[in-house]
Parts: C-alpha cells; structure tokens; sequence
C-alpha cells in the first residue's frame, strides 16, 4: 500500500509581506509528518502560523488563530503563535528584586487600570528575527532558532543565548524544546502563545470544546490580574476542570476571579509526582470534529486563556474577523509574577546552569 509520505518533509519559502525592521528575512519553514499533519512556523517571533490536522473523517484544518504575512503580525497581534520571553505573563508593576538590586522594565500591560509588564515588554521574543535551522533526529524533522538576547534587553540583566526547537513527530506531536544560559542571573520564562480553535480557526467560539486541567490548585489573582501568592484548592469553583467539562460553562460567572479575569485568565499549578517530569497536563476535545489535543510539560504551570480579549478587531487567515473567544490558549510556564513570590517555585536562571523546558501539542481524534 502507497503511504501520502514515507519520510516527514521540511520545506522552507519566504513569506510574503514582510517588511522588518531588523532588514533581516522572514522566513517560514514548512514542517509534515508521515500522516500529513504539518505546522508552519516563522523565524519572525518564532511565531507558529499553522497547525494542520485531520478531524475523525481525515479531513485536514488548520486549527491555529494567526495571518497570511508577516506585514500583519507587525502590525497587530495578541501575541499570535508566537515565542514569550525572556518572561511569560506578568510581572507586578514591571519591576523585581535579584540580587539586591532592583530592575525596572517596561509596563506594557494595564488590566483594569493597573500597570504591568508583560509577556517580555514591548519587543519581546516574539517581535525579533530568529536565525533558523533545519535539523533531524531518529528520522523526524526539527526547527532550531536561535537568538542572543543583550544584556539590558527590555530592561532584563544578562546575556542570554535561547534556542526553541520545533519538532513534528510521526505520533502527531507538535513538541517543544527550549534551552537557554545566561552570563547574568535572570527572570526566564519561555512559553508559546498559540491561540486553538480545534474546529478550524474562523469557525465561530471555542465555548463549546470540552476541556480537562490535571490541577488541584490555581493562583488567584487581583485586579491587575497579579497572583496574590495563595496557592487555592480548585474544588467547588469555576477552576476545577479535574473533571472535563465545557469551557463555556462557568465563563459568565459571577466569581470574583472570573470576573477579574473577564472570563478565564488563570494559571494552575499542575498535579506532578516528580516536580520536572514531562506529565499531562490539560486535555481538549472538540465534539463536532472529534479532534483532541492533549498538552504535555516539564513546566510547573499552564496559563488557560479563553481569549477574553478577542474582539472581532482582528482578521484571521480565512478573513474571518476573531471575535471575542473564537480560540484559546494552554501556555505551559512557571507561574506569574513569580520573581516578586518566593513561595512560588524560582524562575531564576543562574550563570552555569542550563535552562531547559519541554512542551507538547499532541493531536488525536475520538
Ligand atoms: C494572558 C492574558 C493576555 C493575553 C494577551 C495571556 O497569556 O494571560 O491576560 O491578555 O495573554 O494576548
């Protein structure tokens, strides 16, 4: 019997539209697997623009929120796909103790009026050209990018070399690795901002996708949207998704966090035996097309982010305006705030020692 594709493929085309700053070319890298399943990725912010996979009929959909060209990307996005560093979600007032001495960053986030820094400032690692190449292991193909992030960079200390590498693996598995040294100590925090709508992105709100978080505990937040530092039992609230149930259920409810969170807008420290082993860590299933996706990590926590702020302002790759809660994101990461809540576990890099993190999208259907 013929196989659509003995070997997994990796082809690489410029992407039209781009017009960078850094006079640096955008590139995107096209990567398939045995089964036909392929993502796209570029160099621009590491940004994930594509994620192809069949539903229970075979039939083949792109279920990554994102744009055509790069042009696009730069001109607004709500992080898109992208790379998050040096640190993902917020860090209170934009300012951190290390080492006795008090770094400022910019504040480039204000929920309900109270100034943050967030996602790394206002050209984090999903705003720079990375270098990019393609590389393979046991037969599966990869993409490596790479980037020296200055010392000073958005106001953090150190020189930090990052690599992400992007696998597809022939088990449907859209894996993650990221790697990182510095030469200063240094708040990291690397995640990716994938916005999914597993019924196809364009195709109306993620509310009805059925969703599982393996976590006894969640951070709550305050107004600004900042852990307060407790570490809260999940059971009998809106965050206990220990049992799988629709996303839109609580959305609307009138529990103080999710109205803080204008819907949901939380991280959960995750239920591990061992503190970095790769476990499941949250499990979404779209009925209509019986697509799964079920999320891996190495990291301490997921951020669940229904895509509250979604608004029908911004036009997607079908041209179809994304209106408010049309994808949502599960960002594997250490928890918010985390360099201002010694309780919380350290998201310090340390001169010597290797940072590393894994995460995976693994795709099914049921
Ligand atoms: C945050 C949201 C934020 C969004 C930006 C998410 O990771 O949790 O609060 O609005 O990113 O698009």
């Amino acid at each position: 019997m013929m196989r659509p594709s003995l070997f997994a493929t990796l082809l690489c085309f410029t992407l039209l539209g781009g017009n960078l700053a850094d006079a640096q070319k955008a590139e995107t890298f096209q990567l398939q697997n045995d089964n036909n399943l392929k993502a796209e990725i570029t160099n621009y912010g590491g940004i994930i623009t594509k994620i192809i996979v069949p539903d229970r009929n075979g039939n083949f959909a792109d279920i990554a929120l994102g744009y055509n060209s790069v042009a696009e990307y730069q001109k607004a996005t709500p992080y898109f796909g992208a790379i998050i560093g040096r640190f993902g979600n917020r860090i209170a007032n934009g300012s951190f103790k290390l080492e006795g001495k008090t770094y400022n960053l910019v504040k480039n986030n204000e929920p309900n009026g109270v100034a943050c820094h967030l996602h790394g400032g206002t050209k984090g690692f999903d705003k720079v050209v990375w270098s990019a190449k393609r590389i393979s292991k046991n037969g599966e193909k990869g993409l490596m990018l790479a980037r020296r992030s200055p010392d000073g960079e958005e106001g953090y200390p150190g020189n930090l070399d990052v690599t992400v590498t992007y696998w597809l693996t022939n088990s449907n598995e859209l894996r993650i690795e990221y790697a990182a040294s510095t030469d200063k100590a240094t708040p990291l925090n690397l995640t990716n901002h994938s916005y999914f709508n597993l019924k196809g992105e364009g195709n109306g709100t993620i509310l009805d996708h059925i969703l599982s978080i393996n976590a006894s505990r969640f951070t709550p937040v305050n107004q600004g949207l900042i852990p307060t530092g407790e570490l809260a039992p999940v059971g009998n609230t809106p965050f206990d998704w220990r049992t799988p149930h629709s996303i839109g259920r609580d959305i609307d409810s009138k529990h103080q966090q999710i109205v803080y969170g204008l819907g949901h807008d939380h991280n959960f420290a995750l239920d591990k035996s061992e503190p970095e082993s790769l476990t499941l860590a949250a499990t979404v299933y779209e009925p209509t097309s019986g697509r799964v996706m079920e999320v891996l990590t190495t990291e301490p926590g997921i951020q669940f982010y229904s895509g509250n702020f979604l608004d029908g302002s911004l036009t997607g790759k079908k041209e179809i305006p994304y209106e408010r809660r049309s994808g949502f994101c599960l960002e594997t990461q250490h928890f918010p705030d985390s360099p201002n809540q010694p309780s919380f576990p350290s998201a310090i890099l340390h001169p010597g020692d290797e940072y590393t993190s894994t995460t995976i999208y693994r795709f099914s259907t049921q």
